[in-house]
């Protein structure tokens, strides 16, 4: 896993932690499809889930690879770019999706 050959790259060991704010998007999304089940709005309300998990994780990857910048690690810096840029494209690729279902909605509407 590349974050294992990160935490190799600077010396150190990954230590496992449950992440409670990715939790937390998780459980608000899993309410959302609940509340949205039948409503046209389930595909919207889904794919903005999803990116608040990409931007959450955009956020984590982009402030780890800050922190190796300043520590001169920059084997770490790199690797994290590559996982910086992957979470990126699938912000993306949501926003690809969010477009096309809302011109598919406008369209049915017509
Ligand atoms: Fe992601």
């Amino acid at each position: 896993m590349r974050l294992d050959q990160v935490a190799e790259s600077v010396g150190g060991a990954i230590k496992r932690k449950k992440c409670q704010a990715m939790e937390g998007l998780i459980e608000e999304g899993e309410e959302m499809m609940e509340e949205k089940e039948d409503s046209e709005a389930l595909d919207a309300g889904l794919i903005l889930a999803a990116q608040k998990v990409e931007h959450y994780e955009i956020a984590s990857y982009g402030g780890l690879r800050a922190w190796a910048e300043l520590m001169g690690h920059t084997d770490a810096v790199d690797l994290l770019q590559e996982t910086l840029e992957e979470e990126k494209n699938a912000d993306q690729k949501l926003n690809q999706i969010a477009e096309s279902v809302a011109n598919l909605e406008a369209e049915r509407q017509e």
